[in-house]
């Protein structure tokens, strides 16, 4: 076995820390810049430079011009002497000039530069989390976790461009300035210049430590501050200042909000009582350091072993290794760079596995039937929700699922729409497994309208097109499917037409009512019917309505759709009868398919509850 101490080189640990180097967040950030802005990047490292030489470069004019003094003041400004100073006085006079453009150009140049790496990580992040066609992704808290340290954990803006244009603008040009000014020195002493350098890296590093260190534990609280940031939705919140006014829940959610900040402030201070009392030390061995320094120079100003400009530029330059500092943006730096290992492990967990090549539906398609085959599915770690389901769908018939609350209806929906897949067996399409199905395609085959559907605050266009974006542009198609869904004469009523944003905030906007909704759904549906789908879904979008009116819009929804494969949902036993087959679902297994009059003539849980619904349905009726 190898000895655990064997030494190495100083050539091989130099190698290793470059390699840990190149994996430190903030070069993984850094690396961000020319892939999300390359002519930026060449302008910012030009800035940079320029502006590490021009602080070195005025000091040296500054002690050349005061250098010459003395010999000028003897022999008068038309002397070479007096020459030698009005020249330096020029050139010093054009650094300060740069001197005071260059840092402004270099923020401006920054930040534009971060706000470029900022999108680039947005666009990186949307399309890692919509890389999986399944959602179950995003209902796991890991990635909610993720995604609030990605986005900075909404301290300000404090992404990875934060990081980069805050490393950009002031930690770069820091340490390149004072590199380069504190060079000067070791014309002076080498042993001072070091010393200086040394005792100022030390206190650098101390801080910069304690920085990171409270970066990461803040990251590894992004629970606790999606909390506190949930509280304060609840109690600033336009749609939910109805209940917590109706409930008086404002006090408790203000002490709430109190205790979870006073024991974060208290974390805080916990965590950064030694960092403060090392950085305090920190700060006294680097002064010490510069009296010393100081007092030799001084010591050799006054024996004359220098002259009083070599004083000026050691004394300077000296100053200038002091500057290599630590300022609040270092503190953004260090939140910044810690977002981006969390973007590349969000982009880890939903990179696509190995994959078989994906195979293409013919357009017909289904054609034949839709199966589960002991389809067993449980949501993450949780109990199973479906159990061993069997069923099949003729292609071209319709289908009706009922069952109580919680019975798994939305769930086996979910399951067709590939939005998860099942934990065992499988769900095929013409004998096809639904998991090696080009899921684009299977997108465009499948229409569904869920309970909680989409009510976009666009225009009614959007909100009817939406459904089949190839035909967005088609105004007879929108017409046709508005038309169908019976909601066409009242967009043309609309202030602006198909034009009219559905969203009061917006202007010209119109409110619509539950039903009208629940037809612009329809619409959307009917659209995508238009652009190709050919397996039609209602999920109960009717649940809010009375049975009356549920049984007639799935009556005419029938009728529509007729020939199409087509699958209604629903907890009510009464509203579905014209459905081809109706299939009732219990506990995630279907316990009774048949026709309606079968189900009714095998008297059993369907003839039951159906009996019961229509009969209360016959009494609401004969009320006065
Ligand atoms: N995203 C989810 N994560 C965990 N459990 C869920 C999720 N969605 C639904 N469930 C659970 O699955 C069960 C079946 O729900 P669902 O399929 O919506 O029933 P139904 O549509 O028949 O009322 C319920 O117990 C519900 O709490
Ligand atoms: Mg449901």
């Amino acid at each position: 076995m190898e000895p655990s101490n064997v030494r190495r080189g100083p050539f091989a640990a130099a190698l290793g820390w470059l390699r840990r180097r190149r994996d430190a967040p903030i070069i993984q950030c850094a690396r961000l810049l020319p892939e999300a802005c390359p002519g930026l990047t060449a302008a910012l490292v030009a800035l940079n430079l320029a502006n590490a030489v021009v602080p070195a470069a005025t000091i040296v004019a500054t002690g050349l011009m005061v250098g010459s003094l003395p010999a000028t003041a003897h022999a008068g400004l038309g002397s070479a002497a007096g020459h030698r100073t009005l020249v330096a006085l020029g050139f010093w006079a054009g650094l300060m000039m740069l001197g005071e453009i260059g840092p402004r150009l270099l923020t401006a140049t920054a930040t534009s530069a971060g706000s470029r790496v900022e999108s680039r990580v947005q666009q990186r992040v949307i399309a890692a989390l919509n890389r999986p066609w399944s959602i179950a992704h995003l209902e796991d808290p890991a990635t909610a976790d993720l995604l609030s340290q990605v986005s900075g954990l909404g301290v300000g803006a404090l992404g990875p461009g934060a990081a980069v244009s805050g490393r950009v603008t002031t930690r770069i040009p820091m340490i390149l300035r004072s590199a380069i000014s504190g060079a000067l020195l070791f014309a002076y002493s080498w042993p001072a210049a070091l010393l200086l350098f040394a005792a100022q890296f030390v206190f650098v590093r101390q801080i910069r430590r304690s920085w990171v260190e409270d970066a990461r534990s803040i990251l590894g609280k992004t629970d606790t501050v999606r909390r506190a940031d949930y509280y304060r939705e609840l109690a600033l919140g336009a749609a939910t200042a109805k209940e917590m006014r109706v409930l008086g829940l404002h006090g408790w959610l203000g002490d709430r909000l109190a205790r979870e900040w006073k024991g974060r402030l208290f974390q805080d201070w916990k965590l950064r009582r030694w960092d403060t009392i090392g950085g305090v030390a920190g700060a006294v061995v680097a002064s010490l350091a510069g009296l010393v320094v100081y007092g030799a120079l001084a010591g050799d100003a006054a024996r004359g072993v220098i002259t009083l400009g070599a004083l000026v530029i050691y004394l300077r330059s000296a100053q200038a290794i002091a500057g290599w500092g630590l300022s609040n943006a270092d503190y953004a730096i260090e939140y910044g760079a810690a977002a981006l290992p969390a973007l590349r492990k969000l982009e880890a967990m939903t990179a696509a596995g190995p994959q078989a090549a994906l195979r293409i539906l013919p357009a017909d398609a289904p054609s034949r039937e839709i199966r589960f085959e002991n389809v067993s599915f449980a949501y993450g770690a949780g109990a199973p929700i479906l159990r061993d389901l069997s069923l099949s769908v003729p292609a071209g018939s319709s289908l009706a699922i009922v069952g109580l609350n919680g019975a798994g209806k939305t769930t086996l929906v979910k399951l067709l729409a590939r939005l998860y897949d099942p934990t065992c067996g499988a769900i095929t399409i013409d004998g096809v497994d639904l998991r090696e199905i080009d899921p684009d395609i299977w997108r465009g085959r499948v229409a569904a309208i869920f309970q909680d559907f989409l009510r976009f605050g666009l225009s009614a266009r959007d909100n009817v097109g939406f459904g089949g974006l190839s035909l967005a542009d088609d105004e007879t198609a929108l017409a046709r499917a508005a038309e169908k869904a019976g909601v066409l004469d009242r967009i043309r009523a609309l202030p602006k037409g198909w034009h009219t944003p559905l969203m009061r905030q917006f202007t010209d906007g119109a409110d619509l009512s539950g039903g009208e909704w629940q037809r612009i759904a329809l619409a959307r549906a009917l659209m995508a019917v238009e652009a190709g789908a050919r397996l039609l879904i209602l999920d109960e979008p009717t649940a809010a309505l009375d049975v009356r009116a549920e049984a007639e819009i799935y009556e005419r929804f029938l009728e529509l759709t007729r020939g199409l494969t087509t699958i209604l949902v629903s907890h009510r036993f009464s509203t579905v009868r014209r459905a081809e087959r109706i299939c009732v679902l219990e506990h995630g297994a279907v316990v009774e398919l048949g026709s309606h009059a079968e189900l009714m003539a095998l008297g059993g849980k369907y003839a039951e509850l159906f009996m019961l619904q229509s009969q209360r349905f016959a009494e609401a009726e004969a009320a006065p």
